[in-house]
């Protein structure tokens, strides 16, 4: 094995970057560095993977992640379920993190920066899915996210999914989706990469 390889791990079939690999040290001395988090993938993203291994969306979906980060689910539905993918985030410094592991899984990403709450309703009304792992960790995160999602319900988004450890901000919005839109709060747990568990907020019509 290669060095090159040595610091790259493969999971659920994806090939991501550690952060020894000297790809990801020449990103972090030539560009900015991801201000909101964006700085790794987050474990709640595999928690999403997992869950949509056993719901397999239909090929050829358009799909949004949002708060995408480095863009795993957004790089594994192209993969996987040759979706068509848009990956949105706030923080311009986290695409050439998220372009990097597009070009290393050959996925195709169409990015966007953008906040939630300025995400415009035609964009939103395309989607089938939209996905966000660990992206409800600040208490102001919560009113954003919340009418992000009503806009999605109202413009017939089937369903989206939102992971997370549970945090309180996370927890809160479930309660006002469960109570609001019929969505569920599934506890659910892995064992790989590491033990984690945590929570799927999921809002199907
Ligand atoms: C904890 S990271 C999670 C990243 C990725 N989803 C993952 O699981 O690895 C949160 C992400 O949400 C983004 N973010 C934070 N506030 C946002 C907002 N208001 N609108 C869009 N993206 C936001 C951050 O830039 C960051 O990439």
């Amino acid at each position: 094995m290669s060095s090159k390889e040595k610091h790259i791990k493969e999971v659920r079939g994806l090939k991501i970057y550690k952060k020894k690999h000297k790809t990801i040290k020449k990103l972090l001395k030539d560009t900015s560095t991801p201000e909101i988090h964006g700085d790794k993938v987050w474990f709640s993203s595999y928690l999403i993977l997992d869950y949509l291994n056993e719901h397999k969306p239909k090929k050829k979906s358009n799909i949004m992640e949002i708060g995408a980060g480095w863009g795993i689910l957004a790089i594994h539905c192209y993969k996987d379920f040759k979706a068509n993918v848009i990956a949105v985030d706030a923080d311009k410094n986290v695409f050439p993190f998220l372009d990097i592991h597009a070009k290393l899984n050959r996925a195709k990403v169409t990015n966007k920066v953008s906040r939630y709450e300025n995400l415009k309703a035609s964009l939103i009304a395309e989607q089938d899915l939209i996905l966000g792992g660990d992206i409800c960790f600040w208490n102001e995160l919560i009113e954003p996210l919340y009418k992000l999602i009503k806009r999605a319900v109202r413009n017939g988004v089937g369903t989206i999914i939102i992971a997370d450890p549970g945090r309180s901000p996370f927890l809160k919005l479930a309660k006002r989706c469960k109570k609001d839109f019929g969505a569920e709060l599934l506890e659910v747990a892995m064992d790989d990469p590491y033990e984690e568990d945590g929570y799927l907020l999921i809002i199907k019509q």
